[in-house]
């Protein structure tokens, strides 16, 4: 990769010397011959660094055209490298440009060596502040990631949840946290360990739905080398990790009947023993669990053991779905722009008010999650330095489908049920309202249809 000079003088001669020289040391170029277009080659491509000359036509010698144009562009760009070249014998406007915002300055005509010397050194130096800006803000990303600043609860819903997570967090009580997908069980597990008086221990999370029966025990509990084919080497278990912390259970109502006696035993008096080893071992964690299923309803199904139930939530946390939390709807957007802007590097700042109001109408199936994504792909798609309704890609809900004069009806999107109310009004307007003439259209005998019109408050 080559870097990418500006060149800024007025004397034509001295752009084309100067030209040839940094083609000579492997840099590209491109030239200015007044500080209008200096700004403007800024504003319209990427350069590396800016060479410039402090005198411009009107004003031969004093250096001030130079020393405005070294302000404009520092108001441009904070941190493009600024090379100023002075005429002989003009130090102290020198010292005013470095003032001003310049780097460096080299007296003209230029000696090659000490050109290279001052680009390269300005360059390196620009690479590396760049390189530790990007570690800089991926990590405050990841440190956003896993701890628990940000947590949106503005909304009385989630009001009335943290209430009951203020007066159960530092205590040892195992929790259950219920809710739909991406409600944020994950995230409140993190939070609730982190306001515990655990929370200088670990926070062990294992997702039940991804261990498979076969290694659950060795996965839980550890094992020891060779207590069976694949163990080569001795394993620590999650309980063992999670010894003094907390172990966070999430999908928990993945975990198959037949390993539910063995979690049940260790959560009770905290001993289990590693796969292969008869030694027993103790394990003093709190316990949190997350699942979207109603657990309770398993339980009557004999899917989920009735004691492991009641063991797992000694309090039970419901996380509402995103539609019942008006109130965070639009704080969360604002926070998930300004993740995904800083990630993407985008300057996109606002969210249109067209916007707002599309995503407050919005059912949310997914969640604060899809949010997330739904800004991350708006923040991508955005040619603008704000987030229009168009960049959002909402899905239409199938009730808005339904109102009157929707000619292109999508009916793979629509449920049974929404598909058969559809239906009934379409044929309904066609007979201009008549019932008799509809039912019979449809196949209904009288009585079936005013069920059927009652049933849809049509
Ligand atoms: N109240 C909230 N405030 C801020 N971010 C949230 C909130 N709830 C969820 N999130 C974010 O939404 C995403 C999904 O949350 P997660 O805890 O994984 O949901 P779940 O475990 O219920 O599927 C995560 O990126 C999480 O940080
Ligand atoms: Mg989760």
């Amino acid at each position: 990769m080559s870097y990418k000079v500006l060149l800024a003088d007025d004397d034509r001669n001295v752009l084309s010397a100067l030209k040839l020289q940094l083609k000579i040391s492997g840099f590209q170029s491109a030239s200015a011959s007044r500080p209008k277009e200096v700004l403007l080659a800024l504003k319209e491509s990427d350069f590396d660094l800016v060479l410039m000359d402090l005198n411009y036509q009107q004003d031969t010698t004093s250096g001030s055209e130079g020393l405005q144009l070294i302000s404009d562009i520092r108001a441009l760009d904070s941190s493009i490298p600024i090379v100023a070249m002075t005429g002989w014998g003009t130090i102290d406007i020198a010292v005013d440009a470095m003032r001003r915002g310049a780097n460096d300055f080299i007296e003209k005509p230029c000696d090659n060596n000490r050109l290279n010397n001052i680009l390269n050194n300005l360059l390196a130096l620009r690479q590396s502040q760049l390189r530790t800006q990007r570690l800089e803000s991926e990590n405050a990303l990841l440190r956003d990631e896993s701890s628990t600043d940000g947590w949106v609860c503005k909304s009385k819903a989630m009001q009335s949840v943290m209430k009951i997570v203020e007066n159960v967090a530092e205590t040892d009580i195992n929790i259950l946290i219920r809710g739909e997908n991406g409600t944020g069980k994950s995230q409140l597990a993190k939070l609730i360990h982190a306001q515990s008086a655990r929370s200088k221990y670990s926070f062990i999370a294992v997702n039940m739905g991804a261990i498979s029966e076969a290694i659950f025990e060795s996965e839980l509990f550890g094992h020891v080398k060779g207590s069976f084919t694949d163990a080569k080497s001795n394993r620590i278990g999650r309980f063992e990790l999670a010894d003094s912390g907390t172990l966070f259970m999430d999908e928990i109502a993945n975990i198959p009947i037949s390993q539910q006696q063995k979690l049940l035993r260790v959560l009770e008096n905290g001993e289990f023993e590693k796969l292969g080893s008869s030694k027993s071992q103790h394990a003093n964690v709190r316990l949190i669990s997350a699942t979207n299923a109603e657990l309770d309803h398993l339980v009557e199904l004999k899917q989920f053991r009735q004691d492991l139930y009641f063991r797992v939530n000694s309090i039970e946390i419901i996380l509402p779905p995103l539609r019942d939390r008006q109130e965070d709807i639009e704080i969360l957007a604002r926070q998930f722009l300004e993740k995904h802007s800083i990630k993407y590097q985008r300057e996109i700042s606002d969210i249109s008010s067209e916007a707002m109001e599309s995503l407050r109408h919005y059912s949310w199936p997914g969640n604060v999650r899809e949010m997330d994504h739904l800004i991350e792909r708006a923040v991508l798609m955005s040619t603008d330095t704000q987030i229009q309704a168009s960049d959002l890609l909402l899905k239409q809900e199938p009730s808005e489908l339904l109102e009157p004069g929707g000619s292109n009806i999508d009916w793979t999107e629509f449920t049974l049920e929404q598909a058969e109310k559809k239906l009934i009004e379409l044929v309904l307007r066609k007979h201009n309202g008549n019932a008799k003439e509809a039912a019979t259209s449809l196949g209904y005998s009288r009585s079936a249809f005013y069920r059927r019109l009652e049933k849809f408050g049509l």
